[in-house]
């Protein structure tokens, strides 16, 4: 039996990934701040899910919430760290600056810690992280966003290095979507949206290959190339 927690599951990239992942036999536990919407996907197969409701950016809250969904589910076999935030901020107001640090680094890399630390112990397990194509270049729009998402990227590939050094069999995996059409992209004509769906699909696909980087959908992989030569060129 296969089992998987996705932090931030209440809506969109968590919540279609987690519908697949139950379709894969995982029993998987959905996290978030809206216990309502997490009520709504479990109620799709009752018996699949699991609801954890917390904040991830109260640390205690989220270690305790961790600690009780491994204890439940024995051991683990996947974590993804989708949570994220971000909003226009043409005005650099400051706390909006903060919420997305909070949220999107020291939230999500207290995650990633307490997962690592489960798969060190199993001496298994698989951490994905759900960055951005942002992560590759600073945005006018919301800088903190995008920085977020560089260190989220960064950091995942340290922790591929601790395993790597520790030589244990545990995988990480740094998924960098590009426009996907969720609530958290404010606005239409967005160039090259893409369905949440089809990305969930290409996330799944990812772990299943157990790759070190993705970039979603794959035609985004694209704009990860010309990142990296307009970078060495600079
Ligand atoms: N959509 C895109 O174009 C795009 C592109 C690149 C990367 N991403 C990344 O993909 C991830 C998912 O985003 P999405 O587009 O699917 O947006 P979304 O529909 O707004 O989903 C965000 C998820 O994160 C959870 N979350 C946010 N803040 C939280 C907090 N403080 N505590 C606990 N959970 C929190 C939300 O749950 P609650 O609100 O219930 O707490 C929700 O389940 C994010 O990390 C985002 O940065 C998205």
């Amino acid at each position: 039996m296969k089992n998987a927690i996705v932090i931030g599951a209440s809506s969109g990239i968590g919540l279609e990934l987690a519908r697949l992942l139950v379709k894969e036999g995982y029993t998987t536990y959905i996290t978030g701040r809206r216990e309502e919407k997490l009520k709504d996907l479990q109620a799709e197969m009752p018996e699949m899910y699991r609801i954890k409701v917390f904040d991830i950016t109260d640390l205690e809250a989220s270690n305790t919430a961790f600690d009780a969904m491994c204890a439940d589910l024995g051991e683990v076999d996947l974590v993804v760290v989708n949570s994220g935030w971000g909003d226009i901020n043409k005005k650099l107001d400051w706390n909006i600056e903060h919420t997305v640090i909070q949220t999107n680094v020291v939230g999500a890399a207290n995650m990633c810690v307490r997962a690592m630390h489960v798969f060190y112990k199993q001496n298994r397990g698989h951490l994905v992280g759900i960055s951005s194509i942002a992560s590759l270049i600073g945005g006018r729009l919301n800088p903190a966003y995008n920085a977020s998402k560089a260190f989220l990227s960064n950091y995942l590939h340290g922790l591929y290095l601790t395993v790597q050094s520790r030589k244990q069999p545990i995988t990480v995996t740094d998924i960098r979507p590009g426009f996907v059409k969720t609530d958290l992209v404010k606005g239409d004509k967005i160039f090259w949206m893409q369905p949440v769906e089809k990305a969930a699909r290409q996330i799944l696909d990812a772990i299943k290959k157990k790759k070190r980087m993705a970039y979603i959908t794959k035609r985004w992989t694209l704009f990860g190339w010309l990142m990296r030569f307009v970078s060495g060129w600079a």
